[in-house]
This record gives structure tokens, sequence and C-alpha cells, in this order.
């Protein structure tokens, strides 16, 4: 971390003498997380020792589950006890949802001081505040449609990065050939949505994405590219391998690692995995943008404040705040998570060539105009659409549910969720 031993120490001492009894020097915090694999634990382990070493109290609350379904049940109990953590792992539009309900408190003063405004790209601010004010900060940008594969595994079965989804169908059909398993997937609601989403950009581009997952417009989501997603979705599932129910994204990275599986469809996440394990990009693993018409699923992650009682919290909230949003945490985080730095500027060497090749698509999709929020990971609709969407994509993976089928579910779903 950038943040100098004389300034912690100086704060340390400083929060001592302001707090003389009653206070951790630099405050307390609770945090509700999910990130518990390799990567993710890694990540969040380098908030928590910088948060230490500013003299704050740092109690961990992780909730395992990828996607975060879990922690967001555990979320919901602990604000209905009327007992909130007071920093939460929260993204997208979930975080006006709880703004609204009147249990997130602003950290705008921070925010102000720290000109928060000038140091993040304008989608992401707006997405932090609730009418007008900072009630979150964002720790980092993941970029959603990626392909990972072992470039050993691929070199074996004589199979080509595939740029089109007719092209990756016939590199999973030589990879099945070979005794390989094409797909490296858990069989999650969330992953299955995950694949979907790509799915849905790839054939469709970014324009219907926008219509169908942003907009839920009805002539989309019926549409003949509509059924073409599931007939692909269909064409996924053959290439999973038969223990995929219920297992975990991270499990699911391993076996491309270990060179039992050949491409595994993920968010940048999936980096981190492969970083803790001391693997290289490029050389080890291969971070492929997923076939088929241009774009960037945007999923960004951040932490939202509750509202807590007590001098100790409300300092620890400020204290984290401003340590999320300073430049050395947001490179160390996104150099252990596998995603990019969500503030503005911070140097990019130190990054490998996902990350820059993440940071380069990030700004030319922003000008093609085809960056688009993630449904699968919750920033794009509300929670209860996103729940019958994944619903649906789920039962047709499972099921040999038809592709018509699955677009009038669809239909009937939404309506159902926004009635
Ligand atoms: C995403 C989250 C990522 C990663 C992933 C798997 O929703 O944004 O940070 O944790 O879930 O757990």
């Amino acid at each position: 971390m950038r943040l100098g031993g004389h300034t912690a120490a100086l704060g340390m001492l400083l929060g001592v003498l302001a707090f003389p009894s009653v206070c951790q020097a630099g405050g307390t915090v609770e945090v509700l997380h999910w990130w518990t694999s390799g990567g993710e634990a890694k990540a969040i382990a380098t908030l928590k020792s910088a948060f230490e070493a500013q003299g704050g109290k740092w109690i961990d609350s992780p909730v395992a589950g990828g996607g975060g379904d879990a922690a967001m049940t555990a979320l919901r109990a602990r604000v209905v006890a009327g007992n909130p953590p007071s920093a939460v792992q929260l993204k997208g539009p979930n975080i006006q949802e709880w703004a609204r309900q009147g249990v997130l408190t602003d950290i705008d003063a921070v925010a102000r001081a720290e000109k928060w405004d000038e140091l993040l790209p304008p989608v992401l601010a707006s997405i932090m505040k609730f009418h007008g004010k900072y009630v979150a900060a964002p720790v980092n940008i993941h970029r959603v449609n990626w392909i990972w594969a072992n470039p050993a595994v691929l070199a074996k079965a004589g199979v080509l990065p595939p740029t089109t989804w007719d092209e990756f169908n016939a590199a999973a059909d030589k990879l099945k050939a070979a005794g390989i398993t094409p797909l490296a997937h858990g069989g999650q609601p969330w992953q299955d949505a995950t694949l979907f989403e790509t799915v849905v950009l790839g054939l469709g581009g970014a324009d219907f994405y926008r219509k169908a997952l942003v907009e839920l417009d009805e002539k989309a989501i019926t549409s003949s590219t509509m059924i073409k997603v599931f007939d692909q979705m269909r064409k996924l599932r053959s290439y999973v391998s038969p223990d995929f129910s219920g297992r975990d994204w991270n499990l699911a990275t391993a076996t491309i690692m270990n060179g039992q599986a050949g491409f595994q469809l993920m968010g940048d996440w999936a980096k981190g995995e492969f970083v803790a394990a001391g693997k290289v990009a490029g050389q080890d693993f291969l971070c492929i943008p997923a076939p088929g018409l241009p774009g960037f699923i945007l999923n960004s992650d951040s932490i939202a404040m509750f509202k807590v009682n007590g001098v100790d919290k409300l300092e620890g909230q400020k204290v984290l705040a401003s340590l999320i949003m300073s430049e050395g945490f947001q490179e160390t985080f996104s150099l252990n998570k596998g995603s990019i730095p969500a503030r503005l500027g911070v140097p990019r060497d130190k990054f490998d060539s996902c990350a820059r090749k993440s940071m380069d698509d990030l700004a030319a999709d922003t000008n093609a105009n085809t960056l688009v929020p993630s449904m699968a990971h919750e920033m794009a609709v509300s929670r209860s659409v996103r729940g019958e969407i994944l619903d649906v994509v789920t039962n047709h993976f499972n099921s040999d549910m038809s592709s018509q089928d699955a677009v009038k579910r669809l239909v009937e779903a939404i309506r159902r969720a926004r009635s």
C-alpha cells in the first residue's frame, strides 16, 4: 500500500488523542461481503490490513457464495433485525433500493473533501449516489464477458481462441473429441446467467442487450435473436462436465488450471484465482474477449455504508470510505482481484496484459456506446426482475425446455416481476 508508515502512525496517535477511552483509533467497521475464494480473500485482506494500519478495528463478516445471493439474504436478515453491518458489498440498482428504504448513510463529506466527482467515471459516480449524495464507494471494475483458457490444453486439442459463437462451438467439439471438458462451469443460477448475458451480447450486440436486459423490451425478448440465444445456451449445456451442478465458480476455474477443461466463460475475478495460484497471464492462462459482437459487460463492486450508531462506527465508515478511494488501495485490490481500478488515473505499469486489455476496451467500448451493465451481477435491473430472469435461464439450462418456451416464460416472468 502507498500509505506511509508515518501517516499511519500519526493517524493512530491523533485517533487515540481524539477518542481517549471509547474509540478505536481509526474507528470500527464490520464489513459484510462474499469475497471468500482464494483470489477474492486475498483482495479483501488488503483492505483489512490497510484499515488496521490506520488503527482501525475490522470485524469480518464473510458470507460464502459467489455472485452474492447468500450474502444479500444475510444482509436482509440483519437489517430486519435492526442490526445492520456498517459496510456492505453492494452494487448497482441495489444501492438505490436500500437507500430508498432509508437504511443507508451518506459519506458525502468525505467524497466532497476528496473530490470524488473528479476521480470517478460519471457512470460509476451516479450509481454510488442517492439524491445527489454518495452512499457507497466503488472498489473496482470487472469485465464479465471473458473466456479463460489454458494455452497448453488448447494446443493439445489443436484449438484456436474463438472469435464467433460458431467458432466456439467448433472448438468445443474438438476439445470434447480430445477427451477434455469443453466448458468449465458451475451450475448455480448466477453462473448460468453469466453465460446467458455473455451470449446475449455476443449474438445480439450492445443495442439488443440494452433493449432486452436493461429496458426489458418485449419485442427484443421475444425476437428470433433471443431464440438463438437459448439455442446457444442449450449447446453450452452439452459442453459441461457431469459434475457441474451446484459447483462453485472457483472450482470450475481450477479445472482450467489443471488441464481438465478448455474454456471458462466468467468475469475477470477468475483471473484473481490464476494470480493467487502464481500463474502468469499470456503464459499459463489466456484471457480472450467472449465471442461475437463487440462490447464490455460492466460489473463494478462497491461498498455501501449503512446507518449505524456511535462515534466509533461513524469514524470507521469515514476512514474506510477514504481508504477505498485511495490510489494505493485501488491498485493493490485490483491486482489481487483480477479487476481494474474504478478510480481514474491509477498508473497501469503494474497491471498484466489482461487488465490492460480491459482498460483499453473499457475506453473503446465507452466511446462506441457498447458498454453495457451486467444483469447477472446486479448492475442492470432490480433484484426482483433479476431473480425472475435467473429462474427461467436456470430452468431452461437444466431441462429439455425448448428455446420458444424459454422465451415465452421469460416474458411472463418479467411481467410478473414488474406488476
Ligand atoms: C460478482 C462480484 C465479484 C466476484 C463474483 C464471484 O458478483 O462482483 O467481485 O466476487 O461475484 O463471487
